[in-house]
């Protein structure tokens, strides 16, 4: 819902109770007052990184608010701070500094803070409030939403974590302003994912404004930010512990996370790597009964996305990252095919053969249309 501010509100109901979304261009100073209560008399600690200290210096500052107290906390950027040797260091620094249960914590970055951030303080004295405040679009339109927390451990991403869900997400699309064009393109690949397969109209918008979200365009950022967490809440309140229809968001991932295990997490962005994820699903789909519409108008926006190229990669290598993924059960891999606008399913039992064929013809040129039409 937009306020006559300007700024979009969202509530996620969960098993733990509501989660309130504030979403605009401003909503972290406009949303002091409603942080005071929750701050107030308290030990506050404000997770983030020294990139983002030097890019939001003045906002990160203003974080404590009310609080008794503020402990500023600090963590590399990227993907190496998600590490349980950063997760002890943050517990033993909170304790030494006199972190107690009714202490909270803020998560002020990227997916890679917020994923951190969420996980120490649900493990934290068994677990103490925060609240998310996303500084890249990938995790204001997914990372921050939906209580999933995770840290690396070396043999995979993201295999160890918790769900907690956060008082609060505040999601200042203003910051969206210093990030580079690449981290834009990453987080809008999501929210292609999220609108195919969820919401035609915001597909739409993305078509219609993709030069100006490119362009970290404030006015076009807000609304597809709000549409996309929309979609999000909508997944995750249906399924909240990610049991069945929650895994519609992994449209793309079962071959993006491969290639970026295969890179080595080089190369590619994440999202850079689900929208090749994503073509390939197409493609997969297009025996299945695509609807071809949809095909084509996703193959059209992607390639006007500017993607880097594909480098490349052997079917073999990809499909033994596929097998060992942990969204893979142990009846196999479960891929998530659009069907047509507005309506995937979730397809188990494609064969190795057809997989490894389909990959010989996708991978030299991932944006071919499918040799024939249904
Ligand atoms: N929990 C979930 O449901 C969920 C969902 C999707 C992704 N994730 C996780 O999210 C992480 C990826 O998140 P990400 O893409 O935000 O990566 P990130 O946190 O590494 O941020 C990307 C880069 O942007 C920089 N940055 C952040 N905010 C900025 C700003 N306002 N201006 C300029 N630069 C800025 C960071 O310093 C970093 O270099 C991965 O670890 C992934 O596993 C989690």
């Amino acid at each position: 819902m937009r306020t006559a501010s300007g700024i979009y509100r969202q509530k996620l109901d969960h098993p733990g109770g509501r989660t309130e979304i504030v979403i605009g261009a401003g909503a972290l100073s406009g949303e002091a007052s409603g942080l005071a209560d929750w701050l107030e008399g308290r030990t506050v600690f404000v997770l983030s990184t020294p990139r983002l200290a030097e890019l939001h210096g003045e906002v990160l500052e203003s974080l404590g608010g009310a609080a008794a107290r503020v402990v500023r906390l600090e963590v590399p950027d990227g993907e190496q701070a998600k590490s349980l040797a950063h997760a002890g260091r943050l517990w033993d620094e909170m304790l030494e500094s006199g972190g107690k249960r009714d202490s909270r914590l803020i998560a002020f970055g990227g997916g890679t803070v917020g994923d951190l951030g969420g996980f120490v303080a649900g493990c934290f004295l068994r677990g103490i409030e925060v609240v998310q405040a996303p500084t890249t679009l990938l995790a204001q339109v997914d990372a921050a939403i939906g209580g999933k927390t995770a840290i690396d451990l070396t043999g995979g991403k993201n295999t160890v974590g918790l769900f907690h869900h956060p008082a609060r997400v505040i999601e200042d699309t203003a910051l969206l302003a210093t990030l580079p064009r690449a981290e834009l393109r990453s987080g809008l690949v999501e929210v292609v994912k999220m609108a195919a397969l969820l919401s035609p109209p915001l597909l739409e918008r993305v078509e219609q404004e993709l030069d100006a979200l490119l362009a970290a365009d404030a006015a076009a950022l807000a609304p597809v930010v709000a549409g996309a967490a929309a979609a999000k809440c909508g997944v995750v309140e249906r399924d909240p512990a990610e049991g069945g229809w929650r895994r519609i968001l992994n449209f793309g991932h079962t071959l993006g996370h491969a290639i970026e295990g295969a890179l080595n997490y080089s190369h590619l962005r994440h999202g850079e790597a689900v929208a090749y994820g994503m073509l390939f699903a197409l493609q997969l789909a297009h025996s299945r009964g695509l609807d071809e519409t949809l095909g084509e108008r996703l193959r059209g926006l992607l390639g006007r996305f500017e993607l880097p190229p594909l480098p490349p990669l052997e079917p073999a290598d990809l499909w033994a990252l596929m097998s060992r993924d942990k969204k893979a059960t142990e009846s196999g891999l479960t891929w998530v095919l659009p069907r047509a606008l507005g309506h995937g399913e979730m397809v188990s039992g494609i064969d190795r053969g057809e997989v490894f064929q389909q990959l010989e013809t996708f991978l030299p040129d991932p944006f071919a249309r499918p040799p024939f039409s249904l």
